[in-house]
Protein backbone atom coordinates (compact mmCIF):
# COMPACT_ATOMS: atom_id res chain seq x y z
CA UNK A 1 0.00 0.00 0.00
CA UNK A 2 1.54 3.45 -1.01
CA UNK A 3 -0.02 6.64 -1.74
CA UNK A 4 2.88 8.92 -2.57
CA UNK A 5 1.01 12.20 -3.38
CA UNK A 6 0.01 14.76 -1.13
CA UNK A 7 -2.19 17.01 -3.39
CA UNK A 8 -3.43 17.20 -6.82
CA UNK A 9 -0.49 18.76 -8.62
CA UNK A 10 1.38 15.50 -7.25
CA UNK A 11 -0.71 12.54 -8.84
CA UNK A 12 -0.54 15.03 -12.00
CA UNK A 13 3.20 14.03 -11.85
CA UNK A 14 2.76 10.48 -11.09
CA UNK A 15 0.20 10.29 -14.03
CA UNK A 16 2.70 11.80 -16.47
CA UNK A 17 4.96 9.43 -15.03
CA UNK A 18 2.71 6.73 -16.31
CA UNK A 19 2.66 8.47 -19.81
CA UNK A 20 -0.98 9.03 -18.97
CA UNK A 21 -1.48 12.82 -18.77
CA UNK A 22 -1.90 14.56 -22.41
CA UNK A 23 -1.79 18.57 -21.87
CA UNK A 24 -4.04 20.76 -24.51
CA UNK A 25 -3.15 24.47 -24.98
CA UNK A 26 -5.47 27.18 -26.41
CA UNK A 27 -8.88 24.70 -27.08
CA UNK A 28 -12.15 26.55 -27.67
CA UNK A 29 -13.61 26.17 -23.79
CA UNK A 30 -17.04 25.83 -26.19
CA UNK A 31 -15.18 22.39 -27.41
CA UNK A 32 -14.64 20.97 -23.78
CA UNK A 33 -17.52 19.41 -23.34
CA UNK A 34 -17.90 17.22 -26.22
CA UNK A 35 -14.14 16.37 -25.52
CA UNK A 36 -14.96 15.53 -22.16
CA UNK A 37 -17.75 13.20 -23.61
CA UNK A 38 -15.32 11.49 -25.90
CA UNK A 39 -12.68 10.91 -23.53
CA UNK A 40 -14.54 9.93 -20.45
CA UNK A 41 -16.43 6.62 -22.98
CA UNK A 42 -12.99 5.77 -24.08
CA UNK A 43 -11.24 2.80 -22.11
CA UNK A 44 -8.15 3.68 -20.68
CA UNK A 45 -7.86 7.08 -22.19
CA UNK A 46 -5.26 9.88 -20.41
CA UNK A 47 -6.58 12.29 -18.20
CA UNK A 48 -6.65 15.80 -20.21
CA UNK A 49 -5.22 19.03 -18.75
CA UNK A 50 -6.39 22.22 -20.37
CA UNK A 51 -4.45 25.61 -20.27
CA UNK A 52 -4.12 29.27 -21.80
CA UNK A 53 -8.40 28.75 -22.50
CA UNK A 54 -9.10 32.43 -25.21
CA UNK A 55 -10.34 35.15 -22.90
CA UNK A 56 -8.77 33.58 -19.86
CA UNK A 57 -5.92 34.12 -17.90
CA UNK A 58 -2.85 31.49 -18.70
CA UNK A 59 -2.38 29.01 -15.39
CA UNK A 60 -5.93 29.15 -15.12
CA UNK A 61 -6.22 25.51 -15.72
CA UNK A 62 -8.93 22.48 -16.13
CA UNK A 63 -8.43 18.97 -15.71
CA UNK A 64 -10.61 16.46 -16.75
CA UNK A 65 -11.00 12.10 -16.79
CA UNK A 66 -8.71 11.46 -13.93
CA UNK A 67 -10.31 7.99 -13.57
CA UNK A 68 -9.95 7.17 -17.19
CA UNK A 69 -7.55 3.36 -16.61
CA UNK A 70 -7.40 1.71 -13.49
CA UNK A 71 -3.93 2.30 -13.88
CA UNK A 72 -4.82 6.05 -12.53
CA UNK A 73 -7.73 4.46 -10.33
CA UNK A 74 -4.76 2.19 -8.76
CA UNK A 75 -2.28 4.92 -8.58
CA UNK A 76 -5.11 7.36 -6.71
CA UNK A 77 -6.05 4.48 -3.95
CA UNK A 78 -2.67 3.46 -3.08
CA UNK A 79 -2.73 -0.21 -4.89
CA UNK A 80 -0.02 -1.94 -6.96
CA UNK A 81 -0.22 -0.98 -10.85
CA UNK A 82 -0.19 -4.82 -12.50
CA UNK A 83 -3.52 -3.61 -14.23
CA UNK A 84 -5.23 -6.81 -12.74
CA UNK A 85 -8.94 -6.07 -12.49
CA UNK A 86 -10.25 -8.75 -10.30
CA UNK A 87 -6.82 -7.95 -8.27
CA UNK A 88 -7.78 -5.01 -7.94
CA UNK A 89 -11.64 -5.72 -6.45
CA UNK A 90 -10.12 -7.89 -4.05
CA UNK A 91 -7.79 -4.90 -2.91
CA UNK A 92 -10.79 -2.32 -2.71
CA UNK A 93 -12.38 -5.01 -0.53
CA UNK A 94 -9.42 -5.80 1.43
CA UNK A 95 -8.80 -2.27 2.50
CA UNK A 96 -11.87 -1.18 2.98
CA UNK A 97 -12.28 -3.43 5.90
CA UNK A 98 -9.71 -1.78 7.90
CA UNK A 99 -10.49 2.18 7.11
CA UNK A 100 -10.89 3.31 10.76
CA UNK A 101 -11.73 7.27 10.35
CA UNK A 102 -8.74 9.56 11.75
CA UNK A 103 -9.94 12.96 12.50
CA UNK A 104 -8.55 15.72 10.49
CA UNK A 105 -5.68 18.25 11.73
CA UNK A 106 -5.80 22.03 11.34
CA UNK A 107 -3.41 24.13 10.32
CA UNK A 108 -2.42 27.43 9.94
CA UNK A 109 -0.97 27.98 6.42
CA UNK A 110 -2.19 26.69 3.22
CA UNK A 111 -1.11 27.88 -0.51
CA UNK A 112 -5.07 28.16 -1.49
CA UNK A 113 -4.75 31.72 0.41
CA UNK A 114 -2.22 32.85 -2.34
CA UNK A 115 -5.12 34.45 -4.09
CA UNK A 116 -8.36 36.08 -2.23
CA UNK A 117 -10.97 37.47 -3.38
CA UNK A 118 -13.43 39.14 -0.64
CA UNK A 119 -17.24 40.30 -1.00
CA UNK A 120 -17.49 42.89 -3.99
CA UNK A 121 -13.83 41.00 -5.28
CA UNK A 122 -16.15 37.95 -5.98
CA UNK A 123 -15.62 36.62 -9.24
CA UNK A 124 -15.98 33.44 -10.27
CA UNK A 125 -15.85 34.33 -14.10
CA UNK A 126 -12.16 34.46 -13.34
CA UNK A 127 -11.87 30.09 -14.21
CA UNK A 128 -12.95 28.65 -17.47
CA UNK A 129 -15.52 26.88 -16.82
CA UNK A 130 -17.46 25.06 -19.63
CA UNK A 131 -20.85 24.43 -20.27
CA UNK A 132 -20.56 20.62 -20.33
CA UNK A 133 -23.81 19.31 -22.32
CA UNK A 134 -25.47 21.22 -25.20
CA UNK A 135 -28.78 21.41 -23.38
CA UNK A 136 -27.50 22.36 -20.03
CA UNK A 137 -29.05 25.13 -18.69
CA UNK A 138 -25.52 26.97 -18.20
CA UNK A 139 -21.94 26.55 -17.35
CA UNK A 140 -21.21 23.91 -14.05
CA UNK A 141 -18.19 25.53 -12.33
CA UNK A 142 -18.85 22.37 -9.29
CA UNK A 143 -18.64 18.77 -10.89
CA UNK A 144 -15.88 17.49 -9.43
CA UNK A 145 -16.27 19.58 -6.09
CA UNK A 146 -16.47 18.86 -2.46
CA UNK A 147 -19.64 20.76 -0.80
CA UNK A 148 -18.69 21.16 3.28
CA UNK A 149 -21.35 22.14 5.24
CA UNK A 150 -21.91 21.27 9.51
CA UNK A 151 -25.10 19.43 10.98
CA UNK A 152 -26.28 22.81 13.23
CA UNK A 153 -27.40 20.23 15.51
CA UNK A 154 -24.95 17.25 15.93
CA UNK A 155 -22.01 19.56 14.86
CA UNK A 156 -19.71 16.84 12.62
CA UNK A 157 -19.39 18.16 9.08
CA UNK A 158 -20.31 16.26 5.99
CA UNK A 159 -18.72 16.71 2.60
CA UNK A 160 -20.69 15.32 -1.01
CA UNK A 161 -20.25 15.86 -4.49
CA UNK A 162 -23.48 18.14 -5.45
CA UNK A 163 -23.14 20.11 -8.49
CA UNK A 164 -23.32 24.03 -9.07
CA UNK A 165 -24.41 26.16 -11.89
CA UNK A 166 -22.75 28.99 -11.87
CA UNK A 167 -25.28 32.03 -12.22
CA UNK A 168 -22.94 34.43 -12.50
CA UNK A 169 -19.85 35.71 -10.94
CA UNK A 170 -20.93 35.91 -7.32
CA UNK A 171 -23.61 32.87 -7.21
CA UNK A 172 -23.80 29.32 -7.35
CA UNK A 173 -26.40 26.43 -7.90
CA UNK A 174 -26.59 24.18 -4.53
CA UNK A 175 -28.65 21.19 -5.92
CA UNK A 176 -28.61 18.19 -3.46
CA UNK A 177 -31.11 15.26 -3.72
CA UNK A 178 -32.98 14.43 -1.30
CA UNK A 179 -31.84 12.55 1.56
CA UNK A 180 -27.88 13.05 0.94
CA UNK A 181 -26.55 14.00 3.63
CA UNK A 182 -26.15 17.85 2.96
CA UNK A 183 -29.40 18.44 1.68
CA UNK A 184 -30.63 17.22 5.56
CA UNK A 185 -28.25 19.41 6.88
CA UNK A 186 -29.88 22.80 4.23
CA UNK A 187 -32.83 21.31 5.69
CA UNK A 188 -32.10 21.40 9.33
CA UNK A 189 -30.33 25.84 8.62
CA UNK A 190 -33.87 26.63 6.94
CA UNK A 191 -36.81 24.97 9.52
CA UNK A 192 -34.63 27.08 11.95
CA UNK A 193 -34.99 30.04 9.60
CA UNK A 194 -30.53 30.12 9.34
CA UNK A 195 -28.76 30.58 6.44
CA UNK A 196 -27.04 27.86 6.04
CA UNK A 197 -23.19 27.98 5.70
CA UNK A 198 -21.54 26.19 2.96
CA UNK A 199 -17.87 25.89 1.51
CA UNK A 200 -16.87 24.07 -1.62
CA UNK A 201 -13.81 22.98 -3.36
CA UNK A 202 -13.06 22.91 -6.85
CA UNK A 203 -10.25 21.06 -7.43
CA UNK A 204 -9.08 18.93 -4.87
CA UNK A 205 -6.87 15.76 -5.03
CA UNK A 206 -8.43 12.60 -6.22
CA UNK A 207 -8.55 10.52 -3.05
CA UNK A 208 -10.72 13.33 -1.50
CA UNK A 209 -12.50 13.61 -3.98
CA UNK A 210 -13.50 9.85 -3.94
CA UNK A 211 -14.54 10.49 -0.43
CA UNK A 212 -16.93 12.63 -1.09
CA UNK A 213 -18.48 11.16 -3.88
CA UNK A 214 -19.52 7.97 -1.72
CA UNK A 215 -21.90 7.23 0.89
CA UNK A 216 -20.11 7.42 3.97
CA UNK A 217 -22.16 6.40 6.88
CA UNK A 218 -24.52 9.45 8.19
CA UNK A 219 -21.88 10.71 10.96
CA UNK A 220 -18.68 10.37 9.50
CA UNK A 221 -16.74 12.96 8.05
CA UNK A 222 -15.41 12.31 4.87
CA UNK A 223 -12.07 13.94 5.61
CA UNK A 224 -12.00 11.86 8.22
CA UNK A 225 -12.61 8.84 6.33
CA UNK A 226 -10.11 9.81 3.87
CA UNK A 227 -7.91 10.06 6.51
CA UNK A 228 -8.12 6.95 7.73
CA UNK A 229 -7.43 5.79 4.18
CA UNK A 230 -4.25 7.15 3.95
CA UNK A 231 -3.25 6.71 7.44
CA UNK A 232 -2.88 10.27 8.88
CA UNK A 233 -5.48 13.27 8.70
CA UNK A 234 -6.16 15.15 6.21
CA UNK A 235 -4.99 18.90 6.94
CA UNK A 236 -7.32 21.36 6.81
CA UNK A 237 -7.58 24.82 7.31
CA UNK A 238 -10.15 27.09 8.87
CA UNK A 239 -12.61 28.90 6.43
CA UNK A 240 -12.30 33.02 7.36
CA UNK A 241 -16.14 32.65 6.69
CA UNK A 242 -17.76 30.02 7.81
CA UNK A 243 -15.41 28.51 9.92
CA UNK A 244 -15.81 24.91 7.81
CA UNK A 245 -12.96 22.97 7.34
CA UNK A 246 -10.99 23.14 4.48
CA UNK A 247 -8.34 20.76 3.05
CA UNK A 248 -5.00 22.53 2.94
CA UNK A 249 -4.17 21.28 -0.39
CA UNK A 250 -7.03 23.01 -2.23
CA UNK A 251 -6.98 24.60 -5.13
CA UNK A 252 -9.58 26.62 -5.65
CA UNK A 253 -12.75 27.25 -3.15
CA UNK A 254 -15.45 29.91 -1.65
CA UNK A 255 -17.29 30.07 1.46
CA UNK A 256 -20.67 31.44 1.09
CA UNK A 257 -24.28 31.03 2.55
CA UNK A 258 -27.79 29.80 0.96
CA UNK A 259 -30.99 31.01 2.17
CA UNK A 260 -33.83 29.51 3.08
CA UNK A 261 -36.38 32.25 1.51
CA UNK A 262 -34.29 32.52 -1.82
CA UNK A 263 -33.98 29.94 -4.72
CA UNK A 264 -33.44 30.16 -8.14
CA UNK A 265 -34.45 28.17 -11.58
CA UNK A 266 -31.43 25.43 -11.57
CA UNK A 267 -30.43 22.92 -14.36
CA UNK A 268 -31.53 21.42 -16.59
CA UNK A 269 -28.09 19.34 -16.33
CA UNK A 270 -27.06 16.46 -17.58
CA UNK A 271 -26.87 13.74 -15.66
CA UNK A 272 -25.17 10.26 -14.40
CA UNK A 273 -28.53 8.37 -15.74
CA UNK A 274 -27.52 9.57 -19.06
CA UNK A 275 -30.62 12.04 -19.14
CA UNK A 276 -31.36 15.53 -18.40
CA UNK A 277 -33.76 13.58 -16.22
CA UNK A 278 -34.27 16.40 -13.26
CA UNK A 279 -35.40 19.19 -16.10
CA UNK A 280 -35.17 22.73 -14.53
CA UNK A 281 -36.55 23.48 -11.03
CA UNK A 282 -36.45 26.11 -8.06
CA UNK A 283 -33.57 25.28 -5.56
CA UNK A 284 -31.88 27.10 -3.16
CA UNK A 285 -28.49 28.66 -4.20
CA UNK A 286 -25.12 30.32 -2.87
CA UNK A 287 -24.48 33.80 -2.66
CA UNK A 288 -20.33 32.94 -2.76
CA UNK A 289 -19.21 35.36 -0.22
CA UNK A 290 -14.95 34.86 -0.55
CA UNK A 291 -12.55 32.60 -3.27
CA UNK A 292 -9.29 31.39 -2.87
CA UNK A 293 -7.42 29.98 -5.27
CA UNK A 294 -3.28 28.82 -6.01
CA UNK A 295 -1.27 30.54 -8.68
CA UNK A 296 -2.14 28.30 -11.44
CA UNK A 297 -5.42 27.22 -10.27
CA UNK A 298 -6.58 23.82 -11.45
CA UNK A 299 -10.48 23.60 -12.06
CA UNK A 300 -11.33 19.77 -12.19
CA UNK A 301 -13.98 18.59 -14.47
CA UNK A 302 -16.24 15.72 -13.27
CA UNK A 303 -19.06 16.26 -15.82
CA UNK A 304 -21.60 13.28 -15.38
CA UNK A 305 -21.98 11.38 -18.67
CA UNK A 306 -24.37 8.64 -19.77
CA UNK A 307 -23.01 5.55 -18.06
CA UNK A 308 -19.91 4.90 -17.71
CA UNK A 309 -18.10 8.12 -17.18
CA UNK A 310 -15.36 8.23 -15.32
CA UNK A 311 -16.30 8.70 -11.97
CA UNK A 312 -18.25 5.49 -12.29
CA UNK A 313 -15.30 3.39 -13.47
CA UNK A 314 -13.93 4.46 -9.90
CA UNK A 315 -16.83 4.38 -7.94
CA UNK A 316 -17.83 0.82 -9.32
CA UNK A 317 -14.42 -0.09 -7.34
CA UNK A 318 -15.13 1.45 -4.04
CA UNK A 319 -19.21 1.01 -3.86
CA UNK A 320 -18.77 -2.99 -4.89
CA UNK A 321 -16.18 -3.26 -2.09
CA UNK A 322 -18.09 -1.31 0.56
CA UNK A 323 -21.15 -3.36 -0.11
CA UNK A 324 -18.96 -6.42 -0.61
CA UNK A 325 -17.88 -5.45 3.13
CA UNK A 326 -21.27 -4.59 3.92
CA UNK A 327 -22.60 -8.14 3.12
CA UNK A 328 -19.82 -9.58 5.01
CA UNK A 329 -21.02 -7.68 8.19
CA UNK A 330 -24.57 -8.61 8.31
CA UNK A 331 -23.49 -12.36 8.57
CA UNK A 332 -24.85 -14.10 5.43
CA UNK A 333 -22.87 -16.93 4.71
CA UNK A 334 -21.80 -17.56 1.10
CA UNK A 335 -21.13 -14.27 -0.58
CA UNK A 336 -18.47 -14.48 -2.88
CA UNK A 337 -18.34 -11.31 -4.62
CA UNK A 338 -20.56 -8.20 -5.46
CA UNK A 339 -20.64 -5.38 -8.05
CA UNK A 340 -22.19 -2.16 -8.67
CA UNK A 341 -22.17 -1.75 -12.45
CA UNK A 342 -20.52 1.46 -14.20
CA UNK A 343 -23.37 1.06 -16.68
CA UNK A 344 -26.01 1.62 -13.95
CA UNK A 345 -23.94 4.72 -12.28
CA UNK A 346 -23.12 2.05 -9.20
CA UNK A 347 -26.40 2.41 -8.28
CA UNK A 348 -29.08 1.01 -10.89
CA UNK A 349 -27.24 -2.70 -11.79
CA UNK A 350 -25.96 -4.37 -8.80
CA UNK A 351 -25.04 -8.48 -8.94
CA UNK A 352 -23.70 -10.81 -6.15
CA UNK A 353 -22.71 -14.19 -6.41
CA UNK A 354 -22.60 -16.25 -3.55
CA UNK A 355 -22.23 -20.08 -3.07
CA UNK A 356 -25.98 -21.41 -2.27
CA UNK A 357 -25.87 -23.38 0.72
CA UNK A 358 -29.90 -23.75 1.62
CA UNK A 359 -33.40 -23.34 0.74
CA UNK A 360 -34.42 -19.68 -0.04
CA UNK A 361 -30.38 -18.70 0.91
CA UNK A 362 -30.28 -16.70 -2.75
CA UNK A 363 -33.49 -14.28 -1.84
CA UNK A 364 -32.02 -13.49 1.49
CA UNK A 365 -28.96 -12.50 -0.27
CA UNK A 366 -31.02 -10.42 -2.69
CA UNK A 367 -33.30 -8.55 -0.03
CA UNK A 368 -30.36 -7.80 2.14
CA UNK A 369 -28.59 -5.77 -0.78
CA UNK A 370 -31.37 -3.89 -1.20
CA UNK A 371 -31.50 -3.08 2.76
CA UNK A 372 -27.48 -1.94 2.42
CA UNK A 373 -27.39 1.81 2.70
CA UNK A 374 -25.28 1.13 -0.91
CA UNK A 375 -28.40 0.06 -2.61
CA UNK A 376 -31.26 2.26 -0.99
CA UNK A 377 -30.99 5.37 -2.96
CA UNK A 378 -32.20 5.00 -6.63
CA UNK A 379 -31.49 1.59 -7.61
CA UNK A 380 -33.30 -0.84 -9.89
CA UNK A 381 -32.00 -4.29 -10.41
CA UNK A 382 -30.16 -6.08 -8.18
CA UNK A 383 -29.53 -10.15 -9.33
CA UNK A 384 -28.24 -12.99 -7.59
CA UNK A 385 -25.60 -15.45 -9.26
CA UNK A 386 -24.10 -18.41 -8.33
CA UNK A 387 -20.18 -18.35 -7.44
CA UNK A 388 -19.32 -19.58 -10.83
CA UNK A 389 -19.88 -16.29 -12.64
CA UNK A 390 -17.75 -13.71 -12.73
CA UNK A 391 -20.32 -10.84 -11.21
CA UNK A 392 -17.89 -7.86 -12.84
CA UNK A 393 -18.54 -9.32 -16.03
CA UNK A 394 -21.53 -7.79 -17.37
CA UNK A 395 -22.07 -11.05 -20.09
CA UNK A 396 -21.53 -13.54 -17.68
CA UNK A 397 -24.40 -11.85 -15.73
CA UNK A 398 -26.62 -11.50 -18.45
CA UNK A 399 -26.26 -15.25 -19.73
CA UNK A 400 -26.99 -15.83 -16.08
CA UNK A 401 -30.10 -14.00 -15.80
CA UNK A 402 -31.41 -15.68 -19.06
CA UNK A 403 -30.59 -18.93 -18.83
CA UNK A 404 -30.53 -19.67 -15.03
CA UNK A 405 -34.36 -17.72 -14.11
CA UNK A 406 -37.44 -17.90 -14.86
CA UNK A 407 -39.24 -14.75 -15.42
CA UNK A 408 -42.42 -15.96 -13.35
CA UNK A 409 -41.31 -16.99 -10.45
CA UNK A 410 -37.53 -15.75 -9.92
CA UNK A 411 -38.09 -12.09 -9.90
CA UNK A 412 -39.43 -10.41 -6.40
CA UNK A 413 -40.90 -6.47 -6.60
CA UNK A 414 -40.22 -4.39 -3.81
CA UNK A 415 -42.47 -0.94 -3.93
CA UNK A 416 -42.38 2.38 -2.86
CA UNK A 417 -38.73 2.27 -2.41
CA UNK A 418 -35.98 5.21 -2.26
CA UNK A 419 -35.44 7.40 -5.22
CA UNK A 420 -35.10 10.79 -6.51
CA UNK A 421 -35.87 14.13 -8.85
CA UNK A 422 -32.85 12.85 -11.40
CA UNK A 423 -34.57 9.38 -12.32
CA UNK A 424 -35.82 8.75 -15.80
CA UNK A 425 -38.53 6.56 -15.09
CA UNK A 426 -40.63 8.68 -13.22
CA UNK A 427 -43.84 10.15 -14.57
CA UNK A 428 -43.68 14.12 -14.19
CA UNK A 429 -46.93 14.25 -12.46
CA UNK A 430 -45.66 11.99 -9.67
CA UNK A 431 -42.39 14.64 -10.10
CA UNK A 432 -44.19 17.30 -9.59
CA UNK A 433 -45.65 16.05 -6.26
CA UNK A 434 -42.34 15.26 -5.14
CA UNK A 435 -43.21 11.65 -4.73
CA UNK A 436 -39.74 9.99 -5.27
CA UNK A 437 -40.63 6.28 -5.30
CA UNK A 438 -39.29 3.65 -7.26
CA UNK A 439 -39.85 0.00 -7.42
CA UNK A 440 -36.90 -2.51 -6.71
CA UNK A 441 -36.49 -5.81 -9.35
CA UNK A 442 -35.07 -8.27 -7.27
CA UNK A 443 -33.58 -11.26 -9.86
CA UNK A 444 -32.82 -14.72 -8.59
CA UNK A 445 -30.24 -15.93 -11.33
CA UNK A 446 -28.99 -18.90 -9.17
CA UNK A 447 -29.80 -22.44 -10.33
CA UNK A 448 -32.51 -22.92 -8.22
CA UNK A 449 -31.38 -24.84 -4.87
CA UNK A 450 -33.36 -27.94 -4.73
CA UNK A 451 -32.51 -29.08 -7.98
CA UNK A 452 -29.10 -27.23 -8.35
CA UNK A 453 -26.91 -30.79 -9.22
CA UNK A 454 -29.52 -31.65 -11.77
CA UNK A 455 -29.36 -28.22 -13.78
CA UNK A 456 -27.67 -29.21 -17.36
CA UNK A 457 -23.78 -28.66 -16.50
CA UNK A 458 -22.17 -25.33 -18.45
CA UNK A 459 -19.79 -25.33 -21.10
C1 LIG B 1 -19.74 13.93 -10.72
C2 LIG B 1 -20.79 13.73 -9.67
C3 LIG B 1 -21.81 14.65 -9.54
C4 LIG B 1 -22.78 14.48 -8.57
N1 LIG B 1 -23.75 15.41 -8.43
C5 LIG B 1 -24.65 15.32 -7.46
C6 LIG B 1 -25.60 16.36 -7.25
O1 LIG B 1 -25.66 17.33 -7.99
N2 LIG B 1 -26.45 16.25 -6.20
C7 LIG B 1 -26.44 15.16 -5.38
O2 LIG B 1 -27.22 15.12 -4.44
N3 LIG B 1 -25.56 14.15 -5.55
C8 LIG B 1 -24.66 14.21 -6.56
N4 LIG B 1 -23.73 13.22 -6.74
C9 LIG B 1 -23.78 12.02 -5.88
C10 LIG B 1 -23.25 12.30 -4.48
O3 LIG B 1 -22.04 13.01 -4.52
C11 LIG B 1 -23.01 11.00 -3.72
O4 LIG B 1 -24.21 10.27 -3.66
C12 LIG B 1 -22.49 11.25 -2.32
O5 LIG B 1 -22.27 10.02 -1.67
C13 LIG B 1 -23.43 12.06 -1.50
O6 LIG B 1 -22.80 12.40 -0.30
P1 LIG B 1 -23.54 12.23 1.09
O7 LIG B 1 -23.73 10.73 1.26
O8 LIG B 1 -22.58 12.77 2.08
O9 LIG B 1 -24.80 12.97 0.97
C14 LIG B 1 -22.74 13.36 -7.71
C15 LIG B 1 -21.70 12.43 -7.83
C16 LIG B 1 -20.73 12.61 -8.80
C17 LIG B 1 -19.63 11.60 -8.92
Amino acid sequence: MELDYRDLREWLDKVEGLGELERKESVNLGDVGRIAERFNHLENSPALLFDKFKGYEPGFRLLINIFGSDRRIALTFGFPLDGDRVKLVRYFQKKMENVEPIPSEYVKSSPLFENKLVDEEVDLYRFPVPKWHPEDGGPYIGTGCMVITRDPEEGWVNVGTYRNQLFDEKTVGFYVSPGHHGWIHRKKYFERGEPCPVAIVFGSDPLLFAGSMIEVPWGICEFDWVGGWRGEPVEVVRGPVTGLPIPANSEIAIEGFSYPDKRREEGPFGEWTGYYGSSQRDEPFIEVKAVYYRNNPILLGIPPQKPPYDADKARQYIKSALLYNELKKIGIPGIANAWCFGVGGGRLLIAVSIKQQYPGHSRQVGHAVYATPQANYLGRYIVVVDDDIDVTDLNDVIWAIITRSDPATSIDIIQRATSGPLDPRIPPEKKEKGEFYNSRAIIDATKPFEWKDKFPPSL
